[in-house]
């Protein structure tokens, strides 16, 4: 299987997927191309230092969102991949794109869907939403992308205890640890193994 992977900061999923492939836990899987909306982004390095190839496109290089939705799709189509990872991605996805490639995006958000989702939780904003609410667990969920933000059906989660005295960046590096870097993964090696099928907006795992 060949996938994108799309990146806007560190790139420590990214890293996770790397890593895991080169380790043999992913399956049949080949990186053809990381894609960054930021030229700046940590990921691109990461992507350069395991010699896969590192595309930055930018809405900001664009006078017109339709023109940089296009060039964005076309981008990606050129490389031909049958699964698109948003890893840390903080663009919104052109419908366009979402029903081409209709349950081959998979996309990893830093709690336990449906809390602490939606528009404006994205990053360290989730973390703060959790805390500010008092919940004593929280997580990530791996999820595939539709028209609406985080509403896809949900392919993996795990949870995450929240312990007292944690800031927003402690328990995002635990969420990153013990959930995001575990699953995300582990859906790209489900999937690579044709274990993931979607029915009636739920997915069905088949091991
Ligand atoms: C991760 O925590 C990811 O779950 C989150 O951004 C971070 C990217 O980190 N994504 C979202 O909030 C999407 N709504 P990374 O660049 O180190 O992988």
């Amino acid at each position: 299987m060949k996938i994108a992977v799309c990146v806007s900061g560190g790139g420590t999923n990214l890293q996770a997927i790397i890593d895991k492939i080169e380790s043999g836990e992913i399956h049949n899987t080949e990186i053809a191309v990381v894609i960054s909306n930021n030229k700046n982004a940590y990921a691109l390095e990461r992507a350069a230092k395991a010699g896969i190839e590192g595309v930055c496109i930018s809405p900001k290089d664009y006078a017109s969102r339709a023109e940089f939705n296009k060039a964005f799709l076309d981008k990606l189509n050129s490389y031909n991949v049958d699964l698109v990872v948003l890893a840390g991605f903080l663009v919104v996805i052109p419908e366009e794109m979402i029903r081409q490639y209709r349950n081959r995006i998979i996309n990893i958000h830093p709690s336990l869907i449906p809390s602490f989702c939606g528009t404006g939780y994205y990053g360290l904003k989730v973390h703060e939403g959790a805390l500010a609410r008092g919940v004593k667990v929280t997580g990530a969920t791996c999820h595939f992308v539709d028209e609406g933000t985080d509403t896809g059906p949900i392919i993996l989660q795990k949870a995450v205890e929240v312990l007292d005295g944690d800031t927003p960046e402690v328990l995002q590096r635990r969420v990153m640890e013990e959930a995001e870097w575990v699953i995300m993964p582990r859906a790209i090696d489900l999937i690579a193994r044709g274990c993931v099928t979607v029915v009636d907006g739920k997915t069905v795992i088949t091991e």
